[in-house]
């Protein structure tokens, strides 16, 4: 594997495997790597030629008194982590390297799809993520890009964004990867205390009460809504950011539960924000 930390190497890179006629897969990450960040390599892996990972805890999408300081940062445990996993070309850049004096773009994308659920109380974070991932894209020009499902709300953003842009590649999304408890794995997870960690996976455990409900017919977003919040509730270290329900293409506030159906959770543990979520497919008319 080979490590690069310059824009211009990657592009020289990716060229030179176009040329020869291969097909590039790209796993955009911020580190810390764990097994939601593998599955999306060996996605990549089993889809295409190449294999592109990149590295950067991008300041942009960090709001102020967030964890950018404190985010894990560790390059060699994560360059043991793709070694092994057969990734070819490992990107890590500096902040300045992507973000070099002078720049000064932002990238806006759809409010509908930014200005709900996390980016009520997260302002710009999106348009942060929309800047790096539209700049990374740009770069490694891949045919396809790795995203997963626990970001739900992120992929739907950057399908937009590739879409509108004309940035010539598949947005992929994976499921997302779990403990054996049903705790989402995050790179957030290592700041959970000990007692936080147990009181963790109750946010599974309110989504698949939402999937249940589902399935025996409720119809009603509020009353679905208070089910959740209530079996949240029941566990008191936890704090409730928003329970949401939404169509799932659209991310538009339903009144009748059917179609693509996404529940998302976003809770505060301690200092640690949690988010998750479950989409479940109700027929029309069932
Ligand atoms: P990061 O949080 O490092 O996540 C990188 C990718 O891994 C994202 O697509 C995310 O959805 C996916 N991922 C995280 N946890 C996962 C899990 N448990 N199962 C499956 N996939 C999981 O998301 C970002 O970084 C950044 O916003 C980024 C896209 C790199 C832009 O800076």
């Amino acid at each position: 594997m080979k490590t690069v930390n310059t824009a211009k190497e990657v592009r020289t890179r990716v060229e030179r495997w176009r040329c020869h006629g291969r097909t590039i897969g790209f796993v955009p990450t911020m580190g810390a790597l764990h097994e939601g960040h593998i599955s999306l390599i060996q996605a990549a892996r089993r889809a295409c030629d190449r294999v592109v990972v990149s590295i950067f805890v991008n300041p942009k999408q960090f709001i102020p008194n967030e964890d950018f300081g404190n985010y894990p940062r560790d390059i060699k445990r994560d360059s043991r982590i793709a070694a092994a996993e057969k990734v070819d070309l490992l990107f890590a850049p500096s902040v300045d390297e992507m973000y070099p004096e002078g720049f000064d773009t932002r990238v806006r994308v759809s409010d509908r799809l930014t200005e709900t659920l996390c980016g009520l109380s997260r302002p710009n974070h999106f348009s942060g993520v929309a800047v790096i991932v539209a700049k990374l894209l740009i770069l490694v020009h891949p045919h396809k890009a790795y995203f997963g499902q626990k970001d739900f709300q992120q992929t739907l953003i950057v399908q937009q964004l590739a879409r509108d842009l004309n940035l010539d590649c598949e947005i992929e999304v994976q499921p997302t990867v779990r403990e054996a408890d049903g705790l989402a794995k995050s790179s957030r997870n290592g700041y959970l205390s000990e007692e936080e960690r147990r009181a963790a996976p109750i946010v599974y455990q309110a989504l698949k009460l939402a999937e249940g409900i589902l399935q025996v017919g409720e119809r009603n977003p509020r009353d679905m809504i208070e089910a959740v919040n209530k079996r949240l509730r029941s566990e008191s270290l936890i704090e409730i950011e928003y329970v949401a329900v939404k169509n799932a293409n659209t991310l538009e506030d339903l009144n009748v539960l059917t179609g693509r159906v996404l529940t998302a959770v976003a809770v505060r543990l301690g200092r640690t924000r949690l988010i998750d979520n479950i989409i479940v497919e109700v027929p029309s008319g069932s």
